[in-house]
This record gives structure tokens, C-alpha cells and sequence, in this order.
């Protein structure tokens, strides 16, 4: 009898069905050795020598990463900086990259910092405009095009497959950070991205109790290998508990990101109607720039991702957030709790975030609960 292969929620669920051979246990044995042995000739068969390099732990969250994403390879990192820094430092020397303006700050600001002593220079762009991309592109020298989409914290759009193609004439790598869309919502890999990383800290852990990150390739290629050896050589590992509880957040995440989904459109919804709200910033809106990208490219939803701007400027959007009972004011995003920021705040001078904007990440509470909570919080204004 042949079956039918299991859908990716049934494989998340799941974690792929793995059962440990050794006790029948159905959830894998978190693995501490820093060390494995040797075999008698000197050789080491069973493929693993040292815990930086080789982690059995890692093995069930990357699997299941790679069948989400259709990729051929996962690593995890011990967070989405140290999977996003992987991929710039395994560039060879005075490679050009693109980047875009509205990104997670964080990411950009290491660039600013940093790049140019890595001997990588970096353009940013309006990564919306696919123009503006390809006439970043130096002939010859372009080695990656970086996007993020949904982007923080415009829920900005790019358009992947377009973007791939623009990468692959120039003879370029396109990663995305798909941290927002998650698995469940898109794959980019499919879309002719190279490289997919991921805030593992966010969604997929999903119970902002674990710092993680990871990069998963469409090919086991030579650039790959790099990137490896980048992680066990710059030995920016994850820890073994942390593995375990990526892949136990990651069992959920389907539930999790359709939930989320939901709730944020009854959000936005309601929110569009309100008197204290100047603008919705989310791509499920018709009004969206993005949305007709979104909706090629996005499935299942438009995340549970959002922004609000506030009558009123800086002083309203705080006080809003300072109104709030059940959301809790705290940065991050995608966990089961739901989180709202005044983004400028944190992001500094350059942040294209306006001083009225306010970032909504949905948990799974009670959407009726959420929509109450910030409707008394406007009111209150
Ligand atoms: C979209 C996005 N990418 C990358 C990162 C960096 O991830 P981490 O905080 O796990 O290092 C973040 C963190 O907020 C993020 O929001």
C-alpha cells in the first residue's frame, strides 16, 4: 500500500514521525556530549567528533526545517543574527551585496557597522521596487541580494521570485528572511530563492523562551560548505536544550501561524474603523502596496504581523501602549503572547518606522480579548 507523502503540518506536528530506535521514545533524547569516540583505526565512522561542529540534537528540528521549507540542508544557529552574520562572512572578499532600507533594524545596523571591515560593500534600496534592485546590481561584482518580506516593520513586500531572477542574471545568491512569514505562509525556496534564514527566537520557536535562529539552502553547494564551516568554526551554536525546545515550539507552529492569521485579520478589521488610527499597515489590506505580491506568494494567510499609526504623533502611539492590560509592551514578536511596541523607540535615528507607529505581533489569546484591550487603549486617549 502506498500512502499519500504527509502534509507539512502533519510533519510538524509530528516532528517527522521520528522515533528514537534505541528506547521507541516518541520524542527525541535532548544529546549532551561535547565529544564522541573515536573508533579504534583512528577514524571516526559515525560521522560526529566534536559538540561544535556535530550536535545529534540538531538533527530532528534541521530535518524538519528542511521538509518545511523543501530545502536540501538546515543549520541552526544560536540566533537569527548569528544565521544571518553566517551568510555575509562566508561572502568572499569585497563582494557586493543588496539589502533593503526597511529591514529588521538590527540586521541593518550590523551591516552599517561592520560590512566594510568583512570587505563586503552593501547597498540598501527600496526593495519594493524591483527596478530599484536591478539597478543596484554591479555587473560582476554583485554576490547576494538579501531580502525580508514581510519586512519589519512596514510589512513591506518583495517579490521573491522576481527578485530570484534578478539574483540569478547577475550571477548572484538571493537569501530571504522569511522570519515573519514563516514556513507555514511561504516558502522561498520554491520561489527560486537560494537561502532561506529565519529568526528561530520568533515563530517557529513561537514561546519567547529560546534565542535561535537558522539558515536552510535550496543546494549543498561549495557556498554551503562556507557557511558550515563558518558555523563551527566561529562556533556560533545553538545549545542542546534549546534545540529540543525549537523543535517542541516548531511541533505547533502550524496551529500557531493560522491562529495568528486569523486574528490579526479581525484585528486589522477592526482597527481600519477606528477614529484614533490613521493608517493600518498590514499586506492581507487590498490597500497594502504589497498585496498583490503577498497574495501570489503568501498562502494560508498574511501572518499575524502588523502595524498601526496613531493620531496624534510619538506621545499618542506611547500612550496607546501604555493603555494596554493584555498585550504586553515588550519588543520581539511571534510568540503565543501578544506583543506591542512603539517601534521608533527602539530603532533609532534612522529607523523608517514613522514616531506614530506602533508594531502588533498577534498571539493566540482570544482575538475578541485583543480587539477589546486596544479599543479601551485608543479610548482612552
Ligand atoms: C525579521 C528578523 N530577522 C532577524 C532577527 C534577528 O534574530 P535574533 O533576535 O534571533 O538574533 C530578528 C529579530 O528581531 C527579526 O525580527
Amino acid at each position: 500500500m502506498s500512502r499519500k507523502p504527509a502534509h507539512p503540518a502533519t510533519l510538524a506536528a509530528q516532528a517527522m514521525g521520528l522515533i528514537d530506535e534505541a528506547t521507541g521514545a516518541v520524542v527525541p533524547p535532548i544529546h549532551t556530549a561535547t565529544t564522541f569516540l573515536r573508533d579504534p583505526d583512528n577514524q571516526y565512522r559515525r560521522g560526529r567528533s566534536y559538540g561544535r561542529a556535530d550536535n545529534p540534537s540538531y538533527d530532528p528540528p534541521q530535518a524538519l526545517l528542511s521538509a518545511l521549507e523543501g530545502g536540501a540542508a538546515t543549520l541552526l544557529f544560536s540566533s537569527g543574527m548569528a544565521a544571518a552574520a553566517a551568510v555575509f562572512q562566508s561572502l568572499p572578499r569585497d563582494s557586493h551585496v543588496i539589502a533593503p532600507r526597511v529591514m529588521y533594524w538590527g540586521l541593518r545596523s550590523w551591516l552599517q557597522n561592520f560590512s566594510e571591515a568583512w570587505g563586503i560593500a552593501v547597498d540598501f534600496v527600496d526593495a519594493t521596487s524591483l527596478d530599484a534592485i536591478r539597478q543596484a546590481v554591479r555587473p560582476g561584482g554583485t554576490r547576494l541580494i538579501w531580502i525580508e518580506t514581510p519586512a519589519n516593520p512596514l510589512w513591506s513586500i518583495t517579490d521573491i521570485t522576481a527578485s530570484a531572477e534578478i539574483a540569478h542574471n547577475a550571477g548572484a545568491l538571493l537569501a530571504v528572511d522569511s522570519t515573519a512569514a514563516t514556513p507555514v505562509l511561504t516558502q522561498p525556496l520554491a520561489l527560486g530563492a537560494d537561502l532561506v534564514m529565519h529568526s528561530a527566537t520568533k515563530y517557529l520557536n513561537g514561546h519567547s523562551d529560546v534565542v535561535a535562529g537558522t539558515l536552510t539552502t535550496a543546494r549543498e553547494d561549495a557556498f554551503w560548505a562556507r557557511i558550515v564551516t563558518t558555523r563551527s568554526g566561529g562556533g556560533a551554536i545553538l545549545g542542546s536544550f534549546e534545540a529540543y525546545l525549537l523543535l517542541r515550539g516548531m511541533r505547533t507552529l502550524f496551529p500557531r501561524v493560522e491562529r495568528a492569521c486569523r486574528s490579526a485579520q479581525q484585528i486589522v478589521e477592526a482597527l481600519s474603523r477606528h477614529p484614533q488610527v490613521l493608517e493600518v499597515l498590514y499586506p492581507g489590506l487590498p490597500a497594502h502596496p504589497g498585496h498583490a505580491v503577498a497574495a501570489r506568494q503568501m498562502a494560508g494567510g498574511y501572518g499575524g504581523m502588523l502595524s498601526i499609526r496613531i493620531r496624534g504623533g510619538a506621545e499618542a502611539a506611547i500612550g496607546v501602549a501604555a493603555g494596554v492590560e493584555i498585550w504586553k509592551r515588550a519588543t520581539s514578536f511571534g510568540g503565543v503572547e501578544s506583543l506591542i511596541e512603539h517601534r521608533a523607540s527602539v530603532e533609532g535615528a534612522d529607523s523608517p518606522a514613522p514616531p506614530d507607529l506602533l508594531r502588533l505581533s498577534t498571539g493566540i489569546e482570544d482575538p475578541e480579548d485583543l480587539i477589546a484591550d486596544l479599543e479601551t487603549a485608543l479610548g482612552a486617549r
